[in-house]
């Protein structure tokens, strides 16, 4: 059996020490093969920088997925050229910067991840269906874990009805907000709507929920600034048969920690 954990967006310094501080815990915990974080709100809640994803790497994160948010920092982007366990969606326009899939092998069972981006509410990107059909053909793994970062849920059903049987776990983030359908698909693939966000959760998605109130009411905007307090860690525990690359199990984690 090959367990992977996944923990849903991480934002900002409250998700950073979280992970921080729990991830080697939750890895002893489930006896985890590979971790992964979503990291595109890792710096001040958009974007990642050299050091804010040192923090997760040093804190035994294998692998950084990324989203729209991805590139928002500057000082971040030379980074993401470099670190081929930082991945941008398979979808975005090769010029953009990232690794687009990173792979590993763990006793002996070659595992890859990817990630790409919905099309609903979404900044343009091309078909992720077709994208990821063509990459497949390329990809040699047993197992394949595909970070959908999308917005729409009928969108994330759909694609994981799509690549039922073709990829092992196909994962949704970019909503911050943890959905309770976690099930392994007919075909054999894991999938969850939504893995959540690990962060400060009494907020609007991460945000000080003061400043956006205050913006519907006058219809001004604040600088955004991290929340602090409600901190949650939400993530997703796979298990994977290392024989046949289907998922077997999946567990919703989402524990409170204030
Ligand atoms: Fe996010
Ligand atoms: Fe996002």
């Amino acid at each position: 059996m090959i367990k992977i954990l996944f923990f849903g967006d991480v934002y900002a310094a409250p998700g950073r020490t979280l992970i921080a501080e729990k991830a080697k815990a939750l890895k002893e915990e489930f006896s985890v093969d590979l971790l992964i974080a979503n990291g595109e709100n890792l710096a001040g809640g958009k974007g990642l920088t050299e050091k804010t994803a040192g923090e997760l790497f040093r804190a035994d994160i294998d692998v950084l997925t990324g989203g729209n948010h991805l590139w928002a920092k500057a000082p971040g982007l030379d980074y993401i050229k470099r670190d081929r366990r930082v991945l941008k969606p398979l979808n975005y326009p090769a010029e953009a910067y990232g690794n687009t899939v990173f792979q590993c092998s763990i006793r002996d069972v070659d595992i890859a991840v990817l990630c790409m981006t919905g099309q609903g509410l979404m900044p343009n990107a091309d078909s992720p269906l077709h994208c990821l059909e063509r990459e497949l053909l390329k990809i040699k793994a047993k197992i394949i874990l595909i970070d959908f970062h999308a917005e729409y849920t009928g969108e994330k059903r759909a694609m994981g009805f799509y690549f039922d049987g073709k990829v092992s776990a196909f994962i949704g983030t970019h909503t911050h907000v943890q959905t309770a359908d976690e099930e392994i698909l007919p075909k054999g693939t894991a999938y969850i709507t939504d893995v959540g966000m690990t962060g400060a959760h009494d907020s609007v998605i991460g945000v000080k929920k003061e400043i956006i109130l205050h913006t519907m009411k006058t219809g001004m905007p604040l600088m955004y600034k991290p929340a602090k307090t409600g901190l949650q860690v939400n993530a997703v525990l796979i298990s994977f048969d290392q024989h046949t690359g289907r998922a077997v199990s999946i567990e919703r984690i989402k524990r409170s920690y204030s």
